[in-house]
Order: C-alpha cells, then structure tokens, then sequence
C-alpha cells in the first residue's frame, strides 16, 4: 500500500493563512506588529538558506523583520551586546540566533542572553524547564510542527510506540519529552529515543508505530528497518550534491523510496518538516507579540 504523505508545505499554508490574519487583527485592534529579528554569524550556506526562509515568510506574514548578518569573526562580545539591545527595543518580540555558531562563541552563552519571553526558538533554560514540567512556553519550532503534523494527519499518539532516533537539544529531546506528556491531542505516548550509543537501533526501530528520524546523516534508516504501516516524520535535511544550475540537492535522513513502501505515512524532504519549523516559528512570534501587547 502506498503511504500517505504527510506534507509540511501544505499544512504550512494553512496555518500561514491564519496567522495572517492574525496579525492584521494585532495591528489594527491593538496597534502592535510582530517584530522578529534573526541574527546569522557567518555564511554557512545552510543557516543563510534557513534565515532567508524565515525572514522572507515573516515578511509576508506582515512582520517587522529585521535581518543582522555578522561576519564569522564577530566577538562573541559584540553578538552579546546586539542581543541585549534587541532585549531592549519594544519592536522587537522575537529574537533567533540562528546555531551553529562558530566555535569561538559560546552557544550556551548567547541562548542564556536572549530575554526568555522573546526566545521564540524555546531554546533558553528557562522554557526548556516550562517544557519540561508542562507549563506554557515557547515550543521549540520543529518539535512543534512534528506536533502538528501528526495532529493534522489524525495520526494516533496515544498509547503508540513512538521511537525517536537522535538526542539533540533541539529535536530528539525536545520532541521526546512533549511526546510523552499527558496531552491532548498529541502525547501519552511511550517513548525511546535512540542515538549514537544505541547498540541495536534495528530493535527499536522494528518495533515503531511512529518514527522521527533527526540522525543528522542521509538515509540511515532504510525499508528493511520499520515494521508495516508505521508513520515516519523525517526531520533530516541533507545537502547531497548541486544541481547542474547549482541548486542544492537535499535528501532527509530517512531512504524515502524503501520506507515509503512500508510505512502508513510519511514525511517528504524537502516540503515535510523544514517549512513547518519555519511556520511554527512564525506561530511563536505571534504570541510572542500578543504577549507583550497585553
Ligand atoms: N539551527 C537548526 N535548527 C535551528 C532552529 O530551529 N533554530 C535556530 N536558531 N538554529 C537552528
């Protein structure tokens, strides 16, 4: 049976849609714009892709974007002092600083600075630990959109057995402990998060109902590893080659053609994931936005 397949594009819009009026609603009921500024160190062509992405969506979203490129040498001084002022100017309701960082900055450091009620990316300590204890918070973006694909795609959490392959703090961990909680529509799962120290990954990928794959390396898991009918969320984004006009040729971490044959549904890469962390950021920054509006 072929799989469903899952598109972020798709939902994206219709989320995108709404926010839309959303923030026509914020200007014109309370006068307040949603401001995100993002903030690239250096020019890995991966992170300028992504910041174009989300600067050119807030955009049409009817945001006050502002974009700060800082060049790869930039002190880790001067990146602290630029996101003080942007804690400081009531334009601006989100702040993202797009990681990785060069190794010379400390990541802990800059996500620590960010004002946490403008820390749309869910990334400081402090809404980590909300997350945590299930209190309101910024969700970190692809997390949330994995929560929202599954959601839309009436794909049954509860009970499931949810494997989750990678440990980052930015995916697996997150997407794991949301997973788990007792919530509706999209928890109460029991889950296993596998990673680099796993000694047997064929075990409990085999064993899936619902797999998200952020392995960080193209393809790792092939048809012969999922059981029949699981879901698959790939939220890998791999650059495998140029084409000829030197577009980037992408794969996700997930061999889509075997686990297509497999599995009940899946996500596409690139259309899947990638653009609901984009619209999920969006999502942040509106409330962000209304938050301070009162
Ligand atoms: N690098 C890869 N994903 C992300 C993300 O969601 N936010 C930020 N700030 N950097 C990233």
């Amino acid at each position: 049976m072929a799989a469903k397949i899952i598109s972020g594009k798709e939902i994206s819009q219709q989320i995108r849609e709404k926010l839309k009026k959303e923030v026509q609603e914020l200007k014109e009921k309370h006068g307040v714009t949603p401001g995100l500024v993002t903030i690239l160190v250096g020019e890995n062509p991966a992170s300028v892709s992504y910041v174009t992405a989300k600067q050119r969506t807030a955009h049409d979203l009817g945001f006050h974007s502002v974009q700060e490129n800082l060049p790869e040498d930039v002190s880790e001084e001067n990146l602290l002092s630029l996101i003080k002022k942007y804690n400081e100017d009531p334009t601006i309701h989100g702040i993202l600083v797009q990681l990785p960082l060069p190794k010379h900055i400390s990541e802990q450091k800059v996500i620590y600075a960010i004002d946490p009620r403008k820390d749309v990316d869910g990334f400081h300590p402090v809404n980590v630990g909300k997350m945590v204890i299930g209190e309101p918070c910024f969700i970190p973006c692809t997390p949330a959109g994995i929560l929202e694909m599954l959601a839309r795609a009436d794909v049954e959490v509860s009970g499931a057995e949810v494997v989750v392959v990678g440990r980052s703090n930015i995916v697996g961990k997150p997407v794991a402990i949301l997973l788990m909680q007792k919530r509706k529509p999209v928890g109460n799962a029991t889950v296993t998060v596998c990673h680099t120290g796993t000694k047997d990954m064929l075990f409990h990928t085999k064993r899936a109902d619902i797999l998200i794959v952020a392995a960080g390396r193209p393809k790792v898991v092939t048809g012969d590893m999922v059981k029949e009918g699981v879901v698959v969320i790939d939220v890998g984004v791999n650059r495998i080659g140029t084409t000829p006009e030197g577009k980037a040729i992408l794969c996700g971490d997930v061999d889509f053609d075997s686990v297509k044959e497999k599995a009940a549904a899946i996500t596409p890469v690139p259309g899947g994931v990638g653009p609901m962390t984009i619209t999920m950021l969006m999502k942040n920054t509106v409330e962000a936005a209304k938050m301070w509006a009162g």
